[in-house]
C-alpha cells in the first residue's frame, strides 16, 4: 500500500467530521472547545466513530511522564485505524508537541501522523488543514512561544449552562518540576475587557456558572499596569446580573494576597472554594521546588481564607517523592494536611520531565518509596474528607445540575458552591438548573441527597455560602 496521500484531494461530506481526543488539564479541554469551534463554523460535524471520521485530533498533555506515554500508546493505535480507514487525517496537537524532541520522534517512528501543531497556534488548524488537502503532505508547523492571545475563536462549549473562560496563558513560576512553562510559554493576560465581553456573551446565551482559567490566576495581570489584577477582575465579573457563579484555577499560594482572599469573601457569586496547590509541607522541599513559599507562608493563607471565606472549601495538589525528599520532609507535608484541613486533594508521584531542574538533581526517591508516602497520603487525606463530608449530613445545599449519574439514568449529579459531587433522584429536564438538595448521606467522595420543594433559589443562589454547620 503506497504511504502517499493523492494530491488534491477534495474535502468530500463524508470527510467532514471530526473527534478530538483531549488530555490533561481544563486549559487544554478549552482549547478543544475551540478547535471543535472552528472545525463546526467550517460545517465539520463531530463523529464519535474514528473508523468513520475524516479527522481525528488528539490534543495531549506532558505533565507526567504517563501522560506522554498514554498519547504514544493512542498514537500508535492509529495505524491499525487507519487501514480501516485510509482517508483519516490525524492531528496531534497540545503541550506534547512544545517539546521538539517528541516532535522528532513523532516525524521520524508515527508516519500514520499527519498534522502536528501547538499551543500557540492551534487557530491555524482551518489553514493547515487546507493546505494538507492541496499538497497530501505531512505539515508540522509549531510556534515556540507567542506574545499575544488569539482571541474571538468560536468555542463549542460542552455543557450550556458552564464554561471555561481563559484568563491568561503561560507560566512564569518554573517550578523546577515543572514542564508547563516549557509547552505554554510566558504569562500573557486577557485584557479584561474581553474577558467580560466573553464572560457577559456567556452569559446572555444562558450560562450561569464559569470558572476563570490561568496557570497561576493571582498573577493576572501583572503584564497589564497596575490596575488591572486578578481581585479586581473578580469584583467586575461580580456586576454580571444573571451570572450565579464564578470559580477559577489555579491558584499560586505565594501570590494569594489579601486583596484576591477580600474579593473571594465580597463577591456574592464568586464561589466559597480554593483549590490551592501546596505541592508539599516541607519548606526544605519546597525551596528546592522553586515555589516561593515556605509551611509558615501555607499556613498563614490557610488560615487568612478560612477567617474571611465562611464555610469555604479548599483543596491541593501534593506531589510525593520529589528529589531529596526525606522521611522528615514527608512528614511535614502529613503535618501540614491535618492543620490545613484540605477538603480533597490530587495527589501524584514525582515524574522526571526531562530538561526541567529536578530531572538531574540527585537522589531520586526510588519507586518503591514513592508509593509508600502517596498510600499514607491518601489514608490521611481521605480521613479527613470523609469527617469534613459528614458535617454536610442533613443540611441543604444549592446544586448545580450538570449531568445524569453515569451508571443511573434516574439519578442527577450536580456540585455544591463548595465544589462537592452531590448525586440524587431526578430528572434530566433539571440538568442546568440550580436546585435546593437535602443531604441525606455523606461519603468520602461524594454526597447524595434528595431534592426538597424549590422556593426561593434565585435568592439561595446569591448566598455564597452553603448553609453548613459552624464547626465544619
Ligand atoms: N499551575 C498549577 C499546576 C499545573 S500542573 C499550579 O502551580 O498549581 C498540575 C499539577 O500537576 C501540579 O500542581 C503538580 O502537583 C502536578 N505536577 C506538575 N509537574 C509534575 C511532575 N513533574 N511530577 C508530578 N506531578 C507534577
Ligand atoms: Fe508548573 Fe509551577 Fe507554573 Fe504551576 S506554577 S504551571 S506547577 S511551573
Ligand atoms: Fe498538561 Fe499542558 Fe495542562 S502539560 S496539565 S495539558 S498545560
Amino acid at each position: 500500500m503506497s504511504k502517499k496521500k493523492p494530491a488534491q484531494r477534495i474535502l468530500n461530506n463524508a470527510s467532514r467530521s471530526f473527534r478530538i481526543f483531549t488530555f490533561g488539564c481544563q486549559m487544554n479541554e478549552n482549547d478543544s472547545e475551540k478547535i471543535s469551534g472552528m472545525l463546526k463554523a467550517l460545517g465539520y460535524v463531530e463523529e464519535m466513530d474514528v473508523n468513520k471520521a475524516g479527522l481525528v485530533i488528539l490534543n495531549t498533555c506532558s505533565v507526567r511522564e504517563n501522560a506522554d506515554e498514554r498519547v504514544f500508546g493512542n498514537i500508535g493505535a492509529y495505524k491499525t485505524v487507519k487501514k480501516n480507514n485510509p482517508d483519516l487525517i490525524l492531528a496531534v496537537c497540545g503541550c506534547m508537541m512544545q517539546q521538539p524532541e517528541i516532535v522528532n520522534q513523532i516525524v521520524t517512528k508515527y508516519p500514520q501522523v499527519d498534522l502536528v501543531f501547538g499551543t500557540h497556534n492551534f487557530h491555524q488548524l482551518p489553514q493547515m488543514l487546507n493546505n494538507y488537502m492541496v499538497n497530501g503532505k505531512r505539515l508540522v508547523e509549531v510556534w515556540e512561544d507567542s506574545d499575544t492571545i488569539i482571541e474571538d475563536l468560536p468555542v463549542d462549549r460542552k455543557y450550556p449552562f458552564k464554561g471555561f473562560v481563559t484568563i491568561m496563558n503561560g507560566c512564569n513560576n518554573f517550578c523546577t518540576y515543572c514542564i508547563v512553562p516549557y509547552t505554554r510559554g510566558r504569562e500573557v493576560s486577557r485584557q479584561p475587557e474581553r474577558i467580560f465581553s466573553e464572560v457577559a456573551a456567556l452569559v446572555a446565551d444562558g450560562c450561569v456558572e464559569v470558572t476563570l482559567l490561568g496557570q497561576n490566576v493571582n498573577s493576572y495581570g501583572n503584564d497589564l499596569g497596575d490596575e488591572v489584577n486578578f481581585a479586581n477582575l473578580l469584583r467586575q465579573l461580580n456586576t454580571i446580573e444573571k451570572l450565579k457563579r464564578i470559580r477559577f484555577m489555579t491558584s499560586h499560594p505565594k501570590d494569594l494576597t489579601d486583596a484576591v482572599i477580600d474579593a473571594i469573601a465580597e463577591c456574592d457569586k464568586v464561589c466559597n472554594y480554593i483549590h490551592l496547590p501546596i505541592q508539599s509541607g516541607s519548606s526544605r522541599v519546597l525551596k528546592a521546588m522553586n515555589r516561593k513559599y515556605t509551611q509558615d507562608d501555607i499556613l498563614n493563607r490557610v488560615d487568612a481564607i478560612r477567617k474571611k471565606i465562611p464555610g469555604v472549601a479548599i483543596t491541593t495538589d501534593l506531589i510525593v517523592g520529589f528529589p531529596g525528599e526525606t522521611e522528615e520532609d514527608f512528614l511535614e507535608t502529613l503535618k501540614v494536611i491535618e492543620l490545613c484541613h484540605f477538603d480533597s486533594a490530587f495527589t501524584f508521584l514525582y515524574s522526571i520531565r526531562t530538561g526541567t531542574p529536578a530531572a538531574t538533581m540527585a537522589d531520586q526517591i526510588p519507586d518503591s518509596v514513592k508509593h509508600e508516602r502517596i498510600n499514607r497520603c491518601l489514608e490521611v487525606l481521605h480521613r479527613i474528607s470523609h469527617d469534613i463530608n459528614q458535617t454536610y449530613q442533613n443540611q441543604v445545599v444549592e446544586v448545580l445540575v450538570e449531568e445524569t449519574s453515569r451508571n443511573n439514568p434516574e439519578r442527577l449529579t450536580g456540585r455544591t458552591r463548595t465544589g462537592k459531587v452531590v448525586n440524587f433522584p431526578g430528572e434530566p429536564g433539571d440538568i442546568g438548573k440550580q436546585l435546593m438538595v437535602k443531604i441525606t448521606q455523606a461519603k468520602t467522595f461524594s454526597l447524595d441527597g434528595e431534592k426538597i420543594p424549590q422556593e426561593d433559589t434565585d435568592g439561595a443562589a446569591h448566598s455564597n455560602d452553603d448553609p453548613i454547620p459552624a464547626n465544619s
